[in-house]
């Protein structure tokens, strides 16, 4: 049996459909279509349609999915009931969200069928709840009084009005519905690896995202945005950052938010969202700060190691300016990703066969038991 690479590097488990990553181009594709063009055009629900359903929806294909999704924002009373309590302990947002999805489970009759259309009702319900989950969390947690779901607004500016308790600018939504669009899926990332993994033992829905949702809290994975913003609140300023990214790379640590086992070149995400960092900032009074400070460090760990960013550091900069709290970030990753995961467990179930790979034993060779008594 020939032994796969360590991390699986380059192996090709299998097909998709669903997104294409060009790791020598620095290119990315949702079903054909480059993530550029959807982040200049396209909003976050038609993304979502066209990860489900294949192609762009028609406009009244459109306006269905935004009506189902603005209906189905109020969350089920006990999963209300549940995130109040997680909100009155000190509660890892992830793991809070990782509850909250098993009693959306809990609470969605279909939960255990894996029927195409009971599976994508489940996934409108993950896509039209994720953003009352977590502002719900975290107004609950500042002792606020949660906010009603607009009825009938866009995730992002739902997300954002549930959040702070006023509606966003037109700046401010379009901002965060571009970085949902960037991080709406990207093809066998380990959290999307690890929701077909479970989905192949023909688990639910509910169950595949629990457990996407452990693997992207990681901080090699999607928990890398938060710690990129505690790296640029503990740099501070503009001057500070080639000394310090010289001092951590010297410890032989590593810069969070830089790097990508398929990225050759520059991740298309981190552009879009650098670009979305400098217009927003000039949006904002005090904005500038932080996209500076971004962009040296980007220059210093480009001066010193030759790293490109990847899609979480200039997430960071972009969902702080937003007001969002730093560990809140990684929650609003898969408020996004979550369309991704769905997605790929409904093509999963469409052609199923258990994901069981086999190991290399690298152990002691078959021995004698030896009795408790005996050993010493
Ligand atoms: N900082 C410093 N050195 C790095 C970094 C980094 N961010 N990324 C890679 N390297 C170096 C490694 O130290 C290693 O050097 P060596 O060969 O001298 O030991 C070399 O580059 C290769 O690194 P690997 O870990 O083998 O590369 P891999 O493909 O396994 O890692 C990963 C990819 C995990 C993303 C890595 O780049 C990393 O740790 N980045 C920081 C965490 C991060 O930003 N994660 C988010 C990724 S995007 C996403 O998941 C949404």
């Amino acid at each position: 049996m020939a032994v796969a690479p360590s991390g699986l590097e380059n192996v090709v488990i299998g097909p998709t459909a669903i997104s294409c990553v060009d790791g020598d181009a620095g290119e990315l594709y949702y079903r054909g279509y480059d993530v550029r063009d959807l982040a200049r055009e396209a909003s976050f629900e038609e993304v979502v349609w066209l990860l489900w359903h294949g192609d762009l929806p028609t406009a009244a294909e459109l306006a269905r999915l935004r009506g189902e999704l603005a209906r189905q924002r109020v969350i089920p009373h006990r999963t209300a009931a549940l995130i109040d309590t997680l909100a009155r302990i000190p509660a890892v947002p992830m793991a809070a969200l990782a509850l909250a999805t098993g009693m959306l489970g809990v609470d969605d009759p279909a939960s255990r069928s894996v029927t195409p259309s009971d599976e994508l009702q489940s996934a409108l319900l993950l896509v039209a709840r994720y953003p009352t989950i977590i502002a719900r969390y975290e107004r609950r947690r500042r002792h606020l009084e949660p906010v009603e779901p607009p009825s009938n607004a866009s995730t992002a500016t739902a997300f954002l009005t549930m959040l702070r308790g006023s509606p966003p600018d037109p700046v401010e939504s379009r901002a965060l519905d571009v970085l949902l669009i960037v991080h709406a899926d990207h093809e066998l990332n380990a959290s999307t690896f690890t929701a077909r993994v479970i989905a192949s033992t023909l688990a639910s829905v509910y169950a595949a995202v629990e457990g996407a949702l452990g693997a992207l809290s990681g901080p090699l994975h999607g928990g890398a945005n938060e710690r990129v913003m505690a790296m640029l609140e503990q740099i501070g300023t503009p001057e500070r950052a080639e000394p310090f990214i010289y001092g951590l790379l010297a410890q032989k640590k590593r810069i969070m938010g830089f790097g990508h086992r398929v990225y050759k070149t520059e991740d298309p995400r981190a552009a879009i969202l650098r670009e979305v960092c400098l217009e927003f900032a000039q949006h904002r009074q005090h904005g500038r700060g932080w996209c500076d400070l971004a962009m040296r460090v980007a220059e210093a760990v480009w001066q010193a190691r030759h790293l490109y960013p990847n899609v979480d550091f200039f997430s960071a900069p972009v969902q702080h300016m937003l007001g969002i709290p730093t560990d809140l970030f990684t929650p609003v990753f898969a408020m996004s990703r979550v369309a991704g995961w769905t997605a790929h467990v409904m093509e999963q179930h469409a052609h199923n066969r258990l994901i069981r790979p086999r190991a290399e034993y690298v152990g002691p060779p078959p021995r004698r038991f030896v009795p408790l008594a005996a050993r010493g």
